[in-house]
């Protein structure tokens, strides 16, 4: 019997529901032409769901999202919802599922294809061929560590106050998941953090140290500070295959190297939670790109990296390593042809709409499929 995958759909605000679309259709192709089983619910979440349920993501939708196989998501904000009190923006529906899922590893991309090599702002002899993977620690560190907020001062003024925060339990299995990506790839992995100045950065490198020796001594581990990090990644961006990092570091260094590619419309990301007694691992997917009200209802935005966000679905939640090959291929394809959408489009070049892109995506695939 065919297994049905259940899939949480949360499309959010501004272009989500719009690249969602497309990977909607793509899905329907997969089911269509390989066999497979969906069963998909949606949700609202962001700004959307703050106006119509009253919070950035309800009981209901992170429930369903827990019991989900998967959840894809879209993207959350906008400039209706910029005023909302700190406890109640469109972020943090995205805050809470990674908090409530557990989904502590964040798996980033950084990867220059080769029809985009000149989208970059570097060199294309710098960043051709780039592959990178950050592995961004999502559950912990700054983000959520106490004490944290702001007081008042007795002599007035205030303080505000957030707390780095790790225990080897929560860098361990972080690293765990940057050792295994790493034995799949390049078999490198580098570790960073500020260990000159902090000592949960130094409690970091002793731990990955002490875990790489026990459980991975096959692996290649180097470790750097993160300032010298982001100074390398445009440097030398190809010395790097995966990056484990914190949760704040982490956050940083991806939009750096997300920019190394010069587009930001094409990169997709993961984030995983523990591999539970049944067997199921609680996982997310999204693009990197926020939901670009400014561009949003238009249909031009790129879907691309939404259907490589499926792709990344189809491979780490559904172990579908062909179907997510074929749907990054498929992608590849598209761009050979010399269609784009507008955030990649050459001065004077003819722009591709959202539906086209899809529309493209979808003929690759049939031609791949035969
Ligand atoms: C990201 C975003 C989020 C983060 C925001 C929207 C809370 O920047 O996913 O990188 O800081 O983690
Ligand atoms: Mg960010």
């Amino acid at each position: 019997m065919t297994k049905t995958h259940h899939l949480l759909i949360l499309p959010g605000d501004g272009i989500g529901p719009e690249v969602m679309a497309q990977a909607r259709r793509v899905i329907d192709w997969f089911a269509k032409n390989r066999g497979m089983s969906f069963e998909l619910s949606e949700g609202l979440v962001g700004g959307a769901a703050i106006d119509a349920e009253g919070a950035a993501i309800s009981p209901d939708t992170l429930a369903r999202a827990a019991a989900a196989d998967a959840v894809l998501f879209g993207s959350v904000g906008g400039p209706k919802w910029d005023q909302l009190g700190f406890d109640n923006r469109p972020e943090i529906a995205i805050l809470e599922l990674r908090k409530q899922l557990g989904l502590f590893a964040n798996l980033r991309p950084a990867t220059v294809l080769d029809p985009l090599v000149d989208a970059s702002t570097l060199k294309p002899e710098v960043v051709r061929g780039l592959d990178i993977m950050i592995v961004r620690e999502s559950t912990g560190g700054i983000y959520f560590g106490e004490p944290r907020g702001v007081e008042t001062l007795p002599g007035g003024g205030k303080r505000g106050v957030n707390t780095e925060v790790y225990t080897t339990a929560e860098i361990e299995r972080v690293a765990r998941v940057g050792f295994e990506l790493a034995r799949k790839r390049k078999n490198h992995l580098c570790s960073v953090e500020k260990a000159n100045v902090m000592e949960s950065g130094l409690l970091w490198r002793q731990t990955v140290t002490a875990l790489g020796a026990a459980e991975y001594p096959d692996v290649a581990l180097s470790h750097m500070y993160a300032d010298n990090c982001a100074m390398q990644l445009v440097r030398n961006p190809r010395q790097f295959d995966v990056i484990v990092t914190s949760n704040l570091f982490g956050d940083l260094l991806s939009d750096l190297a997300s920019m190394l590619t010069g587009s930001l419309g094409m990169l997709p990301s993961a984030t995983l939670g523990e591999i539970g007694a049944d067997g199921r691992r609680p996982a997310l997917y999204e693009p990197i790109h926020g939901s670009a009200p400014d561009i949003a209802g238009q249909g031009i935005a790129n879907p691309l990296a939404q259907i490589l966000s499926l792709a990344m679905l189809l491979r780490y939640s559904l172990n579908r390593d062909a179907e997510a090959d074929m749907l990054e291929a498929a992608c590849v394809a598209v761009l050979a042809t010399g269609l784009r959408t507008a955030d990649l489009a050459a001065p004077g070049q003819a722009k591709a709409t959202t539906a086209q892109i899809g529309d493209a995506v979808l003929a690759a695939l049939d031609r791949a499929h035969g």
